[in-house]
C-alpha cells in the first residue's frame, strides 16, 4: 500500500499543499518551524482520522483560514491510496468551525466520496509513525504503551477498535455502579447484584477480545522486533516484549498458554475470559471498597526486556532509542504479515538523535523494508545519503514543500 497524492488545505501552517508521492516515498528537509511535521501529521490524520498531537481539532485549522473572506475557518485533507490489490481509495477529511459554536469543530470524513464515521475510515491508509516523542514508549507510564498497542492493532483490526470503544463506555458504567454500591449496606447491595452481573459479562466479553488480540500481537512481533534490534544496534543483545496483565494472581494468567500462539483466536479468547472471570471473583470486595474496576485491559502493560531485564531501568539511552525504532519497524512488518504489504513509514526528525553508525544502519534497514517512507530532517545532509537516493528531496520553507 502507498499514498500516491496528498492535498492539504489550510491545515496547520499549510495554505495549500499538493504532493505526488512515488512508491518509495519522499524526503522533506527544512529548518525548524517550516512545516515538516505538519505534512507528516496530515498523512497520519488520513490514516487514523485524528491527530495525536492536537488536544483540540481546532488547533489543526490554519489560524488565518478564511479570514480574508470573513467566512468560517475550515481545513481540508485529501489523500489517494493505492492498495496492494491495485484498487485506489480516496480519503477526505474536512474540518470546519461553526460560527454559532466557535469552540466546536465539525469533522466530515469521506471514503471514495461516501460519508463515513471515523471509526469506519481508520485503516484504509496504514501508517507507522516514528517521532522523537516515542521515547515515552520506554520511559513513560503504562498508559502510553497501552495507547500504542491500541493504535497499532486498530489499524489492522476494525473489530478491535469497535470493541475498545465499547469497553471504555462499559467501564464507565460499571465504575459508576460500583461507586453507588459502595455506599450501600451489604444486604442492600445483594439486591442489586443482577445489575453488576450484567455489566460484568458485558465488560468481560470485550476485555477478552482486547487482551487476546494484544497478546497475539505482542507474540507476533517478537521475532521481527528482536531481529531489527540486533541489526540496528550491531550488538548481540536480545530484545523481548511481554504482555503484562493486571492480575492479582499472575499464576492464573493465560499468557503462558498464549505464548505458544494458539492457532484459533477463539481459543485465546476463551482462555483470557476464564482468567478474567477468576480475577473478578477474587477482587469483588476490593472493587466495592475502591469503587473502581481494579483489573482489565485498561490496567495492563507491555514490558520491554533487554536480555530479560527491564529496558526502562537497565538499558542505555541509545539502546532504549533503538528498541523504540525496532518496535516501529516490527509494526511495519506486522502490517505486511496481515495485509501482504507494508505500512507507510513516517520518520519525523528521528535521525539527528542517533549516532552516525546507527543512522546508517537504520536507513539501510528502512530501505530494505520495501515500504513507502516519508522522512524529515532539519539538516539536509542527514537524509542526503545513499539508501534514500531514490526518494525525491523536497525543501520545506514557510509551510510549503518544493522539489529540490
Ligand atoms: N493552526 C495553525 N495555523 C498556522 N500555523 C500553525 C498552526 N499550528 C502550528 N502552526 C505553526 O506551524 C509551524 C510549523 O510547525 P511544524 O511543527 O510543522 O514545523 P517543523 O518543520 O516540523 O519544525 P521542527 O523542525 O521544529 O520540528 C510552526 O511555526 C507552528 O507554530
Ligand atoms: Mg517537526
Amino acid at each position: 500500500m502507498h499514498l500516491t497524492t496528498l492535498l492539504l488545505e489550510q491545515f496547520r501552517c499549510d495554505q495549500r499543499q499538493y504532493l505526488e508521492l512515488p512508491e518509495q516515498g519522499i524526503r522533506l528537509a527544512g529548518s525548524n518551524a517550516t512545516g515538516k511535521t505538519s505534512i507528516v501529521e496530515g498523512i497520519r490524520m488520513l490514516s487514523m482520522m485524528k491527530s495525536a498531537r492536537a488536544s483540540a481539532e481546532r488547533e489543526l485549522i490554519n489560524w488565518t483560514s478564511n479570514q480574508e473572506y470573513g467566512l468560517p475557518p475550515y481545513s481540508r485533507l485529501q489523500g489517494t491510496v493505492q492498495q496492494s490489490s491495485g484498487t485506489e481509495t480516496r480519503i477526505e477529511i474536512t474540518l470546519s468551525v461553526d460560527p454559532n459554536r466557535p469552540s466546536h469543530t465539525r469533522k466530515q470524513i469521506k471514503v471514495d466520496g461516501q460519508p463515513r464515521r471515523a471509526i469506519d475510515a481508520v485503516g484504509y491508509l496504514k501508517t507507522v509513525l516514528f517521532e522523537p516523542e516515542d521515547m515515552e514508549l520506554v520511559l513513560g507510564s503504562p498508559s502510553v504503551r497501552r495507547r500504542y498497542l491500541d493504535v497499532a492493532i486498530s489499524t489492522l483490526d476494525s473489530t478491535y477498535l469497535r470493541l475498545l470503544s465499547q469497553y471504555g463506555k462499559i467501564l464507565e458504567q460499571r465504575n459508576g455502579l460500583l461507586r453507588s454500591l459502595r455506599e450501600l449496606s451489604r444486604s442492600a447491595r445483594q439486591s442489586r447484584t443482577g445489575e453488576l452481573d450484567y455489566w460484568d459479562s458485558e465488560l468481560i466479553n470485550r476485555a477478552a477480545y482486547i487482551v487476546a488480540a494484544r497478546q497475539r500481537y505482542i507474540a507476533s512481533i517478537g521475532p521481527p522486533l528482536d531481529d531489527a534490534f540486533r541489526a540496528l544496534l550491531g550488538e548481540e543483545y536480545e530484545l523481548g516484549a511481554t504482555y503484562a496483565q493486571s492480575l492479582s494472581d499472575p499464576g492464573h494468567s493465560a499468557s503462558s498458554v498464549l505464548g505458544k500462539a494458539s492457532i484459533d483466536p477463539l481459543d485465546d479468547q476463551r482462555v483470557v475470559m476464564e482468567t478474567l472471570r477468576h480475577e473478578l471473583d477474587q477482587r469483588r470486595d476490593e472493587e466495592f471498597a475502591r469503587g473502581v474496576t481494579a483489573f482489565g485491559p485498561h490496567r495492563d502493560d507491555v514490558q520491554l526486556l533487554l536480555d530479560d531485564r527491564a529496558l526502562e531501568s537497565f538499558g542505555s539511552r541509545g539502546q532504549q532509542r533503538m528498541a523504540v525504532v525496532a518496535l516501529k519497524l516490527s509494526e511495519v512488518e506486522a502490517v505486511r504479515a496481515t495485509t501482504g504489504s507494508p505500512a507507510v513509514l513516517l520518520l519525523d526528525d528521528v535521525l539527528s538523535e542517533l549516532d552516525e553508525f546507527r543512522q546508517r544502519r537504520l536507513l539501510r534497514r528502512v530501505s530494505g523494508l520495501g515500504a513507502q517512507v516519508v522522512v524529515t530532517a532539519t539538516e539536509r545532509s542527514l537524509i542526503d545519503v545513499e539508501p534514500l537516493q531514490d526518494l525525491p528531496m523536497y525543501t520545506v520553507s514557510g509551510g510549503e514543500a518544493r522539489l529540490s
